[in-house]
């Protein structure tokens, strides 16, 4: 069965630009980019730059090592050992302890993106692993969700990626003491860009794109430059994709210019999954019609 969630025109803005009349990108003329989402379970930032749990933490702080410099051949195997309750890291911790029974630890995903000069155009596709039974989030079978800094304005987002707004204190984190509390970044603020944007597509009926940001908590609005997130599942596998006004406007937008470069991550929601319970990317870098030499996780966005 097709699914198609509905598309919400956003940004008047963007629509005043005369941007709602561009096309989306022949995509089969878009590079594409294999990435490995993997099962974080727990590795909230505290633990992921605790050189007791991780021995890497010199090469990350000192050396400006970024994650995915390390681990983008084995985020399979690290995904695998998480969803399983294995122990991992130096300090040999269980991330999972209460492993989901059946569930995968890696999901091979492809992501494209391309830009016109007015927007942003994004497209993830993969094939989902087996669902479960349990249902945590009754809405949505898959939720997408891109976050993004303002071009080297979140400190150490360069090289944490993600991680820098996952915090063990959060809800289903191993520290939460409030079931509510959502993601953030340390010394977050509007001010100055230190935040990350955040869009999301939710495949739930009736279900709206989400354009927020993330600064000393997770808002799921305000931002007025995601033009459209859709999602179609064709065949065995899901296709999403995003339009997002360049030059934002809205609250929590950063604005994408051709002479920054960008920190970014995202994550899959699959099998009516909320929380931590995701699939998440390491942290990668984009930048507009920039060639970056010898960055194996940086993507180039070039306009079509
Ligand atoms: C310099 C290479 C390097 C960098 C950079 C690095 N790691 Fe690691 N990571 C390792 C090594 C080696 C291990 C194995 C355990 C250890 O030595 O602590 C590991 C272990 C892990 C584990 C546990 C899985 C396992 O198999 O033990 C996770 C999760 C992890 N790293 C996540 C991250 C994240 C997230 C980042 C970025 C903030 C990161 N790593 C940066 C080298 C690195």
């Amino acid at each position: 069965m097709k699914r198609i969630a509905l598309a919400v025109m956003g940004a008047m803005s963007a629509m005043v630009a005369g941007s709602a009349l561009a096309a989306a990108p022949d995509w089969s003329k878009v590079t594409e980019r294999k990435v490995k989402l993997f099962y974080p379970g727990q590795s909230g930032m505290e633990w992921i730059m605790n050189k007791a749990d991780h021995s890497a933490v010199p090469d990350i702080v000192d050396k400006k090592r970024a994650c995915a410099k390390c681990h983008e051949g084995d985020a399979d195997e690290i995904g695998d050992k998480i969803v399983a309750g294995k122990p991992v890291g130096s300090s040999k911790t269980v991330l999972e302890p209460k492993p989901p029974a059946g569930k995968v630890g890696w999901i091979p995903a492809t992501f494209k993106a391309a830009h016109d000069g007015e927007k942003l155009y994004v497209r993830f596709e993969w094939v989902p692993p087996k669902n479960g039974d349990v249902k945590m989030d009754k809405k949505n079978e898959v939720k997408v969700t891109m976050m993004f800094d303002g071009g080297g304005t979140v400190e150490g987002a360069d090289l944490n990626g993600c991680w820098n707004t996952c915090h063990n204190d959060l809800r289903s984190m191993k520290d939460a003491k409030d079931d509510k509390k959502t993601k953030y970044t340390k010394g977050g603020s509007l001010d100055g860009g230190k935040f990350m944007d955040l869009i999301q597509y939710r495949s739930g009926k009736g279900e709206k794109p989400v354009d927020g940001y993330v600064t000393d908590k997770r808002y799921m609005e305000g931002g007025k430059g995601l033009v459209k997130a859709e999602g179609v599942k064709e065949g065995n596998k899901w296709v999403v994709t995003f339009e997002r006004a360049l030059a934002g406007g809205g609250k929590g937008d950063h604005a994408i210019t051709t002479d920054k470069i960008y920190n970014f991550g995202f994550a899959i929601h699959e099998d009516f999954t909320e929380a931590r319970y995701h699939y998440v990317s390491l942290g990668y870098q984009f930048g507009l019609d920039k060639t970056v030499e010898g960055v194996k996780y940086y993507y180039n966005v070039t306009k079509q």
